[in-house]
């Protein structure tokens, strides 16, 4: 089990606007997960071309816990589990994860800048980011630049003060970055001859609405079958009533329950 320097990293993320963990996950578990999207691509390049998106998500795979089996082996158990209840000060949900392949030359929506939380929410801590590496993520095959500090505040900046100002947050396979959802950052490019590949699980408070509804994707059996720290993370425990008569459940049975912020 990793032990995370719980204040460090948060003074990171609260300083810096970004933090990495090293070594998070082994080399058997990563190969598995490679293998699984391989065998996934296909799915996705079919339905994102039946749905006429297939240009603009090129090299992304949204949602793939829905898509890939195999994903849930990275947060189940979550290894940064701890540190997430640490951050969010309580319940977190999984708001989003999803697969991006930046491959040589090719582009991929995320290469511009951009924040990932649409809403600026000045460190109210209702988004965190992480990214967890596939493979080693370098400068020359498109490691993430992050505009330190700009989690604080200001404007889109300009491509020139972007470019000029941000770093490069490097790593090795099996490392996470966490960053928080109001920092500026962009994909970089990759020159080199192989793929860059990132899986990002995006957890936010309970409350922030999720951009695929999992528990209705997944279907509410599966609830009974996972261990309960998942059933939260995947946000069984933060559903909203579709009726009165759901909405009048006695408190253990509420579909949003009462820990949920
Ligand atoms: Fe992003």
């Amino acid at each position: 089990m990793h032990k995370f320097d719980f204040k460090s990293i948060e003074a990171d993320i609260v300083e810096r606007g970004w933090a990495i963990l090293k070594g998070v996950y082994d080399m058997a578990l990563i190969e598995d997960i490679r293998a699984d999207i391989e065998r996934q691509i296909p799915v996705y390049e079919r339905i994102q071309k039946e749905e006429g998106v297939f240009e603009e998500s090129q090299n992304a795979y949204h949602h793939s816990i829905v898509g890939c089996p195999a994903q849930m082996k990275l947060i189940d158990p979550n290894p940064i589990h701890g540190f997430l209840e640490h951050y969010f000060d309580g319940r977190y949900i999984l708001n989003a994860m999803g697969t991006t392949c930046i491959l040589p030359n090719q582009p991929v929506y995320t290469q511009k800048i951009h924040r990932d939380s649409r809403s600026y929410s000045d460190g109210s801590r209702l988004i965190l980011n992480t990214l967890i590496m596939l493979d080693d993520s370098t400068e020359d095959n498109g490691a993430t630049w992050m505009l330190e500090g700009s989690h604080k505040g200001g404007s889109r900046p300009s491509d020139e003060e972007f470019y000029a100002k941000s770093i490069r947050a490097c790593g090795q396979t099996g490392d996470v970055l966490l960053f928080d959802g109001n920092i500026w950052h962009s994909s970089g490019a990759n020159k080199t001859d192989k793929p860059r590949r990132i899986i990002t699980p995006l957890y936010s408070k309970p409350f922030v609405k999720q951009s695929l509804d999992y528990p209705r994707a997944f279907g509410m059996d599966f609830a009974n079958k996972i261990s309960p720290e998942l059933k939260q993370i995947i946000g069984y425990n933060a559903l909203t009533p579709t009726c009165i008569q759901e909405f009048y459940k006695p408190r253990d049975k509420r579909f949003y329950k009462s820990d949920q912020g």
